[in-house]
């Protein structure tokens, strides 16, 4: 009735092909996100620590701050001014202008993918 040798040789092929991805990659060492920081400026905005867990949070305050209320200036904790501008500002040439060495760096290896981009130009990008 059944065949026990097809069925063995099966799921041992079958295991074998869902297994497959993980042999092609077994050895290899996975990329560390490497975000390039800027040359000259020693922190961003706020402080780098702060950045790293909050930007997210700024740039949402940034973005209400402007779209919302109409304020195009911001004063950081250290009571310095700051135009609030993504392309103009973030990714300005002194701070993060190549979005890929910088926040593609960590976001395509956490996986995310912010919507920004939509809308908001690269510098450098043509649209
Ligand atoms: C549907 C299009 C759209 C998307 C998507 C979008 N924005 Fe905007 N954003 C705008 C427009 C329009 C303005 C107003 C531009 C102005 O008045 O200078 C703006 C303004 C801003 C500003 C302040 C002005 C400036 O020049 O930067 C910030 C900061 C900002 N957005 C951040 C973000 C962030 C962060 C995201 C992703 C989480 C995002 N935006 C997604 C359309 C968009
Ligand atoms: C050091 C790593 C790192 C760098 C560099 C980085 N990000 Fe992020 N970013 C993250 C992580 C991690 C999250 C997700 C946090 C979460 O989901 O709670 C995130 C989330 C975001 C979000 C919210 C996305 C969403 O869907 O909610 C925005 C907007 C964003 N980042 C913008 C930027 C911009 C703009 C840059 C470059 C100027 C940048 N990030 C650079 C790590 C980074």
């Amino acid at each position: 009735m059944y065949d026990g040798g097809k069925i063995i040789t099966g799921l041992i092929i079958g295991i074998g092909l869902i297994a497959f991805p993980i042999w092609l990659n077994a050895g290899k060492a996975v990329k560390k996100a490497d975000p390039k920081l800027p040359a000259k400026e020693k922190q961003c905005v706020e402080p780098t620590q702060y950045m790293l867990t909050n930007h997210m949070e700024v740039l949402d305050l940034w973005r209400d701050s402007v779209v919302r209320l109409g304020d195009r200036y911001f004063i950081s904790f250290d009571g310095k001014k700051y135009r609030v501008s993504l392309q103009n500002t973030c990714m300005s040439a002194e701070c993060h202008p190549k979005k890929k060495e910088f926040c593609d760096e960590c976001h395509d290896y956490m996986g995310i993918e912010p919507y920004c981009w939509d809308c908001h130009i690269e510098k450098g990008e043509k649209k």
